[in-house]
């Protein structure tokens, strides 16, 4: 018989609950347990949590219980996170794989890598950070194209989104910025970190090109409400951003130019909540563009028939799913050690006796 592992689900916000059905439905995982933060939702069945059937196990607030499980793997999805306790979980013998940081951080949080990289040593495990951007978009996938290029001059990677149903206060707030005053964006503690966790997947392009980022440059516009706009997580009053334009943009030592841009906003294509318009290429998905001796535009989008909470609901079980399918590839991983995409095999979907009904 296939040996299952025994994932633990850490946290069940939006993407952690995408993750533990995800976990559930895996022919080679075994829910362990579930780690959540409320005291609404310790006690409860981790099905119950996650909106399908009862699965036996209870979700708990006790690091230490969850410690003991002794797990193969934490699928690790709080906000905020903690490096601290992404050791100490690792130096407990858990691999761990995060849509949190820290997907490449030799070069921006050379600091972070060593303590990572040491704890694994000591847990004698593996280390992963995945998600959707980053994590996907923002290096898997373009990084795959490479591959079908020689002279590259530009890799931009856009990720376009009418955020309005994302009901992650702590994302859409303090991550995206959403419903501040550009003096309180400005003066955001996570600035800095939020434009690492960009400046990350640019040097793993780098590296999986075979280069180094000699410069990098950061840019941001934005636009404000021009009323008061309705979203999952309260209103975002008129005059504060409800746009955000961000790119974040590195050179290699050959003249590549990789750009990670994201256009964050409150509205529908129409704009007629916001002060100005600006030209928004796409309602929600991505594009991958590579321009080159080979130029290409990858654009990964949603079927029209979806709804906007669809839309969103989808984008973000994208990141829970690709930490479940990424569970076997890290627990069999030679290691132990930091996996990036660079050191790691496919990461594939897995099917195992679903079936669907045709
Ligand atoms: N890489 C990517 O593509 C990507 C995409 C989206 C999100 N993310 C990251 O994934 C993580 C989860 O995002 P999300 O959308 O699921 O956010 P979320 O819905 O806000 O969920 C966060 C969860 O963190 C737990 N939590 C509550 N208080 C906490 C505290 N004081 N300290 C630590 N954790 C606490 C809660 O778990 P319980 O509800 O179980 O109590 C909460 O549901 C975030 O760190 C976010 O940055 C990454």
């Amino acid at each position: 018989m296939t040996k299952k592992y025994r994932v633990v689900q850490w946290a069940t916000g939006v993407v952690g609950s995408a993750a533990l059905r995800g976990i559930v439905r895996h022919p080679k995982l075994e829910l362990a347990g579930v780690k959540v933060y409320s005291d609404d939702k310790a006690g409860r069945d981790a099905g119950e949590i996650a909106g399908i059937d009862a699965t036996g196990v209870t979700a708990t607030k006790d690091v230490d219980e969850i410690i003991a499980l002794a797990p193969d793997c934490i699928l690790y999805c709080p906000l905020p996170w903690s490096l601290e306790e992404m050791c100490r979980l690792l130096e407990a013998g858990i691999h761990v794989i995060t849509p949190c940081p820290y997907w490449f951080p030799f070069v921006q949080n050379p600091d972070v890598a060593k303590a990572l990289s040491e704890s694994c040593q000591r847990g004698g495990v593996n280390f992963h950070a995945s998600g959707c951007n980053p994590g996907g978009i923002a290096e898997r996938f373009p990084l795959t194209f490479t591959g079908w290029c020689n002279r590259i001059d530009r890799i931009t990677m856009t990720e376009c989104g009418d955020c309005r149903t994302y009901s992650s206060e702590g994302v859409m707030r303090e991550l995206m910025n959403l419903g501040k005053t550009p003096e309180e964006a400005d003066r955001n503690v996570l600035k800095e970190m939020l434009a690492k966790s960009w400046y990350e997947p640019i040097d793993m392009i780098a590296a999986g090109l075979g280069s180094e980022v000699v410069e990098y440059s950061a840019h941001h516009d934005y636009i404000l409400a021009n009323q008061d706009i309705e979203t999952a997580v309260g209103i975002v009053k008129k005059d504060t951003i409800a746009l955000n334009h961000y790119r974040h943009i590195g050179k290699t030592r050959e003249g590549t130019e990789i750009v990670q841009e994201q256009i964050w906003y409150l509205d529908d294509l129409e704009q007629t909540r916001l002060q100005k318009k600006m030209d928004i290429p796409r309602a929600s998905g991505w594009r991958i563009k590579l321009e080159g001796d080979v130029n290409l535009n990858v654009d990964v989008d949603f079927p029209p028939e979806l709804t906007q909470d669809e839309r969103v609901a989808q984008g973000l079980s994208t990141t829970g799913f690709h930490l479940v399918n990424a569970v076997p590839l890290v627990c069999e991983a030679e290691g132990p050690g930091m996996k990036t995409y660079l050191d790691l095999p496919m990461i594939t979907g897995c099917m195992g006796e679903h079936v669907v009904a045709r």
